[in-house]
């Protein structure tokens, strides 16, 4: 097997930092040792990589993606092989996807046609979460087959009437499921039959840009479908993991759950923690006017920067009232995709792009005296691995550990965009993150030991990454 000596740099875990060089050995982690402390008379490496003056972390856990998705008239553009390698390219080792079982669909059969997208096509190591699109009793079934296929949790919407929606009685039933199985219960918060209703009511009214995608969602639907969510849970004891909170409202909700000891967890996503709603009604462009607005329309949708929404969510991630920063990634190009809703923003295909972008905008977290540097490896990595089976194999760097190490620089640095001699990775006509630039840079990125980003050279290959099963949620007693 081709051994790999990491040396020089600083290993940071959730928990410290310390200098250490680090020894992979095929596609494992076997030890950490005192810098220069290698017995290469015993060991002599294939491969050192130097390390000097940079930040060796676990590969970024990705726990929210949806490659290939079949969504708004149109799919997701990144598929598995080209979502999987920007992933790489941006210093995240591993997706957890969502396997869709449309309405009428059986679940099994939704999850066999996610493998079939994914096999063989993946950069990096991924999993899969369910969707389940139509709670009934053959699906409610099936849904207890799923720990054994390594799918350890599901999502429901409580938004999209007619599309992927549940009402109350299904998600009761569900979460029944979720609580005798430990399945982790994922929740798309938002009350999504007035939301239906403020959508016609603004576009009777002639109001039909972009931004009104963000006024129809309003907060306040976010929080009840937050609390309401939480009580369903508390009743039947699932545990709850409310996906892309953008509300400080629903944070609210949810610490409130957590103060009394509720198994409930919540993510974010950069985009509620950096854009808002007065950047997607001040953009402009002379191709596509107020339309440009588009390229930000997400659900939950960005909030407006005057209601201290942003601020609140940093501070969460601090206060551990949100656990961990996943990206959502629902890529859809411009022009043939969300210029589908010009005239009328339901239209508009909802996602942003960004699998490429997390690990680099929340280490500018750190420089930023956000979060801490262990902080940013939690949100990141660890936690999303622990919170989805997947630790000990991902999301930390200790002996018996997959390789999967990212070096990242904090001397480097990132220019994030699409045009004029910036680059993403990403299959998308444009940037949602155009003109971020990012204190730090994503060097060298080894998945299970082999090195697939060096420096501004790819070295992986389609098929690098394996279907990973994963077992319940490390965060359940
Ligand atoms: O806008 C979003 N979030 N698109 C992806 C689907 C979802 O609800 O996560
Ligand atoms: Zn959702
Ligand atoms: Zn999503």
């Amino acid at each position: 097997m081709a051994t790999t000596l990491i040396q020089g740099g600083t290993v940071v875990s959730s928990t410290g930092r310390v200098e250490a060089d680090v020894l992979v050995d095929g596609e494992k982690i076997v030890a950490l040792m005192a810098p220069g402390t290698t017995p290469l008379g015993t060991i002599a490496a294939h491969t050192v990589i130097d390390a000097t003056g940079k930040y060796v972390i676990p590969g970024g856990v990705d726990a929210h993606t949806h490659m290939e998705l079949p969504f708004g008239g149109t799919a997701a553009s990144d598929t598995f092989e080209t979502g999987t390698r920007a992933a790489a390219w941006g210093g995240t080792t591993t997706i957890i996807d969502f396997a869709v079982q449309t309405y009428g669909q059986r679940v099994m059969d939704g999850l066999a046609a996610w493998h079939e997208k994914a096999a063989g096509n993946c950069a990096i190591d991924y999993a899969f979460h369910q969707i389940i699109g139509e709670v009934n009793d053959d699906s409610l079934q099936a849904m207890r087959q799923l720990p054994d296929e390594g799918i350890s949790s599901f999502k429901l919407f409580m938004a999209y009437p007619g599309v992927f929606m549940s009402d109350d009685a299904q998600i009761f039933r569900a979460m029944q499921v979720s609580a005798d199985t430990g399945m982790m219960t994922m929740m798309h918060a938002e009350n999504g039959p007035v939301i239906d209703v403020m959508v016609k009511q603004l576009l009777e009214q002639g109001k039909t840009d972009p931004y009104y995608h963000g006024v129809a969602r309003a907060w306040q639907m976010e929080e009840e479908a937050t609390h309401r969510a939480i009580m369903l849970a508390n009743l039947t004891g699932a545990p709850l993991y409310v996906v892309h909170v953008s509300a400080k409202q629903a944070v609210e909700q949810l610490a409130a759950a957590r103060d009394i000891g509720q198994n409930v967890f919540g993510e974010t996503c950069p985009q509620y923690l950096y854009l808002s709603l007065e950047d997607q009604l001040g953009a402009e462009s002379d191709e596509y006017g107020k339309f440009e607005g588009a390229k930000w329309v997400c659900s939950t949708p960005l909030r407006s920067k005057h209601e201290g929404h942003q601020n609140h969510m940093w501070q969460s991630l601090r206060t551990n009232d949100i656990q961990m920063v996943s990206t959502d990634h629902c890529p859809f190009c411009m022009k043939g995709q969300k210029d589908l809703g010009l005239g009328d923003f339901s239209k508009i295909p909802n996602g942003i792009g960004s699998v490429e972008h997390r690990m680099d905008l929340l280490y500018q977290g750190v420089v930023d005296g956000q979060i801490t540097l262990e902080r940013w490896v939690e949100i990141t990595s660890t936690t999303p691995a622990r919170m989805f089976g997947l630790y000990g194999k991902k999301g930390v760097i200790q002996p018996g550990a997959d390789a999967d190490i990212v070096i990242y620089d904090p001397m480097g640095h990132t220019s994030i965009g699409y045009g004029e001699g910036k680059t993403h990775h990403m299959n998308m006509d444009h940037s949602a993150w155009e003109g971020f630039e990012i204190d730090g840079h994503v060097d060298t990125v080894l998945s299970r030991g082999k090195v697939v980003v060096d420096g501004n050279q790819y070295l992986g290959a389609k098929g690098d990454g394996q279907f990973v099963k994963r077992g319940l949620s490390q965060y359940l007693i």
